[in-house]
């Protein structure tokens, strides 16, 4: 098994934000190597409780050692946490304090090579399923997907400049033999990349991180489930969300902002008929990064963004 190396976030600006206390009922939607809900149980002792989920089962494993002083006090469902308004009724919890999500793939996943989540492996099966129950994985991805959504997904979710020629090398080059190892991909990366443009970075680096995206389904319904989060909060109670991607971070601002406005009526109305009330308070005007003391340790912390809001 990989040594769990899992550096939390901004693990001070989640529990300062959070206002994580003693007695407090908490979630956290994203366990994996359960740093932030080690942090959430031991600010809320002696007799704080907590709910995770992950859809990694092998992280959930690791999670419950490393939370085993806190038995008793939390609570882990194997479950995509877009789940959480069924977790919690199922639970009978009728609101948190608190909730956490940080967003995309632990350090633990990329350094498992197996899971072929990174573009540093070599003859390990391009898999990347955080769930291994979900049937579609990398390799599905990449020898089924057409030229034009592959294009699509890699411009998209990667951000890729060259995502038209990499989506066009892939194609061509399944046609003789599927493609099935992450040296495979990384070749074909390479090969459509001009040379002088490979000097910023691994060139595989966006188009892995697309791929997962999509194999995952990282984007959809988070808007949807951010909206249920704020209104799964008690009053007062805190959510904060860690992202990692312009597009997540814009779909977690959105959802805040539809929270935060009041009426919606024509201003020349001399009465609210359109009922729209504010349900939350956004705490982080602009997002938390991660400070320079913090990048010198964690790098993964280089493009995260925290955004925090408060239910009223
Ligand atoms: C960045 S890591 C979280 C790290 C954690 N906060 C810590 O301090 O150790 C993200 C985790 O969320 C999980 N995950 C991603 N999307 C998920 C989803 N939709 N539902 C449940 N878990 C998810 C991944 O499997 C991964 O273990």
């Amino acid at each position: 098994m990989a040594e769990l190396k899992h550096i939390p976030v901004m693990k001070d600006e989640c529990i300062a934000g959070l206002k994580i206390k003693s007695g407090g009922i908490y979630f956290d939607g994203t366990l994996g190597g359960a740093g932030h809900s080690y942090e959430i149980l031991k600010n809320s002792s002696p007799d704080g409780k907590l709910v995770a989920t992950d859809l990694d089962e092998y992280a959930i494993e690791r999670a419950k050692d490393r939370l085993s002083e806190f038995d008793g006090r939390f609570k882990i469902v194997h479950s995509d946490y877009k789940n959480f308004p069924e977790i919690k009724k199922e639970l009978n919890i009728d609101g948190f304090d608190g909730i956490l999500l940080d967003l995309g793939v632990s350090s633990f996943q990329l350094d498992d090579k197996t899971r072929g989540f990174s573009y540093m492996a070599e003859n390990e099966e391009l898999d990347m399923r955080m769930d291994k129950q979900n049937p579609l994985s990398a390799k599905t991805v990449v020898n089924n997907y057409d030229e034009k959504r592959l294009k699509e997904i890699i411009s998209e979710y990667g951000e890729e400049k060259f995502a038209a020629s990499i989506a066009k090398k892939i194609v061509e080059t399944r046609k003789s033999k599927p493609i099935s190892t992450v040296k495979e991909l990384n070749d074909i990366i390479s090969s459509a990349i001009p040379k002088k443009f490979q000097q910023g970075g691994h060139p595989s680096k966006r188009t892995f991180q697309a791929i997962r995206i999509e194999v995952n389904g990282e984007l959809d319904g988070l808007y949807d489930t951010v909206i249920s989060m704020c209104r799964g909060l008690k009053k007062g109670g805190r959510i904060a969300i860690i992202t990692f991607h312009s597009l997540e971070d814009r779909i977690v601002k959105r959802a805040f902002r539809e929270l935060e406005t009041d009426c919606i009526c024509d201003k020349s109305l001399p009465v609210c008929v359109c009922g729209k009330k504010k349900e939350i308070e956004i705490i982080t005007k602009h997002p938390i990064t991660a400070t320079e003391k913090e990048l010198e340790i964690n790098g993964r912390a280089k493009s995260a963004k925290l955004r925090i809001a408060e239910r009223i």
